[in-house]
């Protein structure tokens, strides 16, 4: 009796520790069960010698690739032992950076001794279009677009208070922006084909509201979403059940009823119209405007870069999303086959660009998997001057892959509104784990570039990097992609800019 006594008290004891302390949001929602996940995270390496994955296994992060995340948000040991796992040889489409044998020799004051790791982009954004709130990104490292909505307000929470702290900008995705916006970090206003909180009653887009929304947040730059890599040419439907006071409010939509996004805009519906769309905005409110969009068919952006070449129109900056990025919700015919991956998707639009003579004039973004120091060099080395983080950033704040996204049961709070489950998500504590893992990644995108020589990522060319095949052989990036040796890099004003800024960094 008196041992059933003792273990129900120390039930009872283990279930309020867990359910006040803020550390942990799974073992705040699931006291007492949760402990199994951490011991068997703890206890994983062992196990998995006698059964079941290896560490490259599972999707779309693998074990390695999460870990990568977790050490890195909670400031701990990041590092792998006992050498690469990987069967380097025998994997197709392996990526090798390749290295300068001499790298670069350390300067006094250089970025590398500043805990911050700043990394800001090698362009200015709006610069050459003259806008008049042009300025130069603080980071090449971003988070994506993802709504309040599809995140619950605590993980938006965390994510701009950790924004604020890395120095780094928050996409607000295209559900407007909200209260849990509001704490320090900077945005970039995204803009969708239901112009949440820009929008008539109609549904159609309201300069007023947009301008009244411009005006009362810390908006640094729009950008109009044309698609998303995981769900391209679908409409969105929130149902009325999900369409609280609070996110009707934020909308600018009715309670209770169900919500359209239609697959196209209402306010253009071709390159031509788009850019008169993107100057007005811009002369609306001297902001940067860009655009976000998966590839598939390429004539859209051939017609663009054309449009751009008389330099009279433009958009400021691009993201390109690839068809591996992530989603809170999308038919699986949507996510597995509908446009490119991210390499192949960038490299063509980023071709056309260059071809056309104006990829010096647009900051180019990428997204789809990039949130890791070898994919995101990557991404540089093709050209990118920013990349965005999405899912990788969700789970800095707690994300531990359950792909229960677009059930509304998320176990750790993140992509839910569930109060309880959101409750177990500490804004506060997650956000230095999102600032932490930002400035990790800035700091190794940085080391990566300085082991090529070169230092800063912007200044990364396509030779820099060789794709293995499985039969002893490699291309390189230029060869595969097409690329021209003067591709993939900023303008040389642009480069001689960063070179001097990355040097003066205290
Ligand atoms: C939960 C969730 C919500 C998202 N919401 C949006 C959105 O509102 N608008 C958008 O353009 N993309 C949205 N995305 C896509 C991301 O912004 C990003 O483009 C994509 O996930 C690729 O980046 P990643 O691989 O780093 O996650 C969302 C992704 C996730 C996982
Ligand atoms: S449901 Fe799973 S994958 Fe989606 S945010 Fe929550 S923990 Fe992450």
């Amino acid at each position: 009796m008196t041992v059933l006594i003792i273990l129900g008290t120390l039930v009872v004891l283990v279930v309020i520790y867990d359910v006040t302390q803020k550390r942990h949001a799974i073992l705040r929602n699931f006291p007492i069960i949760g402990h199994f996940r951490y011991l068997l995270e703890t206890i994983g390496p062992e196990l998995r010698q006698y059964i079941v994955t290896s560490n490259d296994e599972e999707r779309p992060f693998s074990r390695d690739q999460r870990r990568w995340i977790y050490a890195s948000a909670k400031k701990e040991n990041n590092y792998f032992g006992f050498g690469s796992d990987n069967e380097m040889e025998l994997t197709s489409n392996y990526v090798i950076i390749k290295h300068s044998v001499m790298g670069v020799r350390e300067k006094s004051g250089h970025a590398e001794e500043n805990p911050d790791f700043p990394v800001p982009c090698a362009k200015v954004m709006g610069g050459p279009r003259g806008r008049a709130k042009a300025f130069r990104p603080a980071s090449v490292v971003n988070i994506s677009g993802m709504s309040f909505g599809s995140l619950s307000g605590a993980a938006v929470e965390a994510m701009n208070r950790g924004c604020a702290i890395a120095g780094c900008l928050q996409n607000t995705g295209e559900g407007g922006i909200s209260p849990y916006h509001g704490h320090g970090g900077e945005l970039i206003w995204r803009i969708g084909t239901g112009y949440f909180g820009a929008r008539s009653p109609k549904g159609a887009f309201s300069l007023e509201r947009f301008l009244e929304a411009v005006e009362a947040n810390p908006v640094r730059a729009i950008e109009i979403k044309l698609s998303q890599g995981a769900k391209p040419g679908l409409g969105g439907l929130l149902p009325g059940a999900k369409v609280t006071s609070q996110i009707a409010a934020i909308r600018g939509v009715p309670v209770g009823k169900d919500v359209r996004s239609p697959s196209g805009h209402s306010e253009f519906s071709t390159p031509d119209e788009m850019l008169d769309f993107v100057e007005m905005l811009a002369e609306a409110t001297g902001l940067p405007i860009g655009i976000k969009s998966a590839v598939g068919q390429h004539r859209f952006w051939e017609e663009l870069a054309n449009l751009m070449s008389d330099g009279r129109r433009g958009v400021d900056f691009i993201t390109i999303d690839g068809g591996e990025g992530g989603t809170g919700a999308a038919p699986l015919s949507f996510s597995d086959h509908v446009a490119f991956p991210f390499k192949m998707a960038f490299g063509r639009v980023y071709g056309i660009f260059a071809e056309t003579g104006v990829h010096e004039r647009v900051v180019f973004i990428g997204s789809g998997k990039l949130g890791f120091p070898a994919s995101g060099l990557m991404a540089f080395a093709l050209g990118c001057d920013m990349i965005n983080v999405g899912r990788e950033a969700m789970m800095a704040v707690g994300c531990i892959q359950a792909q229960r996204c677009h059930t509304g049961h998320c176990p750790t709070g993140v992509a839910t509104q569930n109060r309880w489950l959101m409750r177990g998500l500490d804004p506060t504590s997650k956000a230095a784990r999102l600032a932490n893992y930002v400035v990790t990644l800035r700091k190794e995108l940085l080391q990566l570039s300085r082991a090529c020589g070169v230092i800063h990522p912007g200044l990364l060319s396509s030779d820099h990097i060789e794709i293995l095949n499985d039969h002893f052989g490699s291309s390189s990036v230029a060869e595969l992609f097409g690329y021209r040796p003067e591709w993939g890099f900023p303008s040389p004003e642009d480069r001689r800019d960063i070179e001097r800024i990355m040097a003066d960094v205290p």
